[in-house]
């Protein structure tokens, strides 16, 4: 007995599983597409190759929401007033044209990354320096010592970050763009994911400028080694980090001194 129901549940689920692959995927899209922060409105919009009865919307790994449309419409949209943490993840949505009907297959999945400004933005460097002839390796370095688990680099006018890089101890990257042209020149910044939060980012850090030449690079630059480089790359990377710890102490020891001369003003009224 137990054989045969194990046998027709499959035949059932095989037939399912070939009538859903004729209906065509549906899309998800995300509204704003970026940037989007903690406590902004935000909508996830389904694209329905076919007027469908119900849609669901998944966030993977977590819950599903189910939409029933009274009239038959190409979209159905679901939004989110003052999303939260809870709220991000990875989305995806699946249709039914009818409840006679099967079940389509699920929308290619949709990441809701939320910008958490409570977490502060990383600092950036750039090397050699700002205006470079074509064919320079350019080094761009962010860092945020006790926060970032993975960098993004961004570049202005650009939808998607980059390059994405996991940090060293010190909690530093370097972005190599090897042997650059024209076209890379522009404004570049960096965002980290924080650690354990995988769909959350810092707010996009201070920008650095690049501007290429289209002469070529000096000849002897073309002789330092790649080792050399490395080297040259990773001192000016930490050279940043020192100097941004510097910065930071300095700050620290003035507050100290201005919370003593308050104090001390204090006394004396
Ligand atoms: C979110 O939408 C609500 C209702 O439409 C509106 O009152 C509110 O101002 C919106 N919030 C933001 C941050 O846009
Ligand atoms: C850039 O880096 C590549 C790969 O490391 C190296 O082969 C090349 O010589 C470098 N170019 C310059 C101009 O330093």
């Amino acid at each position: 007995m137990a054989p045969m129901a194990v046998a027709l549940i499959l035949g059932w689920w095989l037939v399912a599983a070939s009538r859903a692959q004729q209906l065509p995927r549906p899309s998800l899209s995300l509204h704003p597409s970026q940037g989007v922060s903690l406590g902004d409105n935000v909508t996830l919009r389904c694209h329905l190759p076919r007027p469908a009865a119900w849609v669901w919307l998944y966030l993977e790994g977590r819950w599903s929401y189910a939409k029933y449309i009274d009239k038959k419409q190409d979209t159905t949209e679901f939004s989110f007033l003052s999303a939260s943490h809870d709220q991000a993840g990875t989305y995806l949505c699946q249709y039914q044209v009818s409840e006679s009907e099967d079940v389509s297959v699920t929308s290619d999945p949709v990441k809701l990354v939320l910008t958490d400004r409570s977490f502060p933005p990383p600092h950036i460097s750039l090397h050699p320096e700002e205006r470079v002839g074509t064919g320079t390796n350019v080094t761009i370095c962010c860092w945020n010592k006790d926060y970032g688990a993975t960098f993004l680099l961004h570049k202005d006018g650009r939808s998607d970050p980059i390059q994405r890089l996991v940090p060293d101890d010190v909690g530093a990257v370097s972005f190599t763009l090897f042997g650059v042209t024209p076209a890379d020149s522009g404004t570049y910044r960096c965002s980290y994911h924080p650690k354990n939060y995988p769909f959350l980012s810092s707010p996009l850090g201070d920008s650095v400028t690049l501007e290429v030449t289209p002469t070529p690079a000096p000849p002897g630059a073309e002789l330092v080694s790649r080792g050399n480089l490395v080297v040259a790359v990773v001192r000016g990377c930490a050279a940043a980090l020192i100097f941004g710890l510097g910065v930071f102490f300095v700050i620290d020891a003035r507050s100290l001194w201005i919370r003593r001369d308050e104090s001390l003003g204090g006394e004396g009224i």
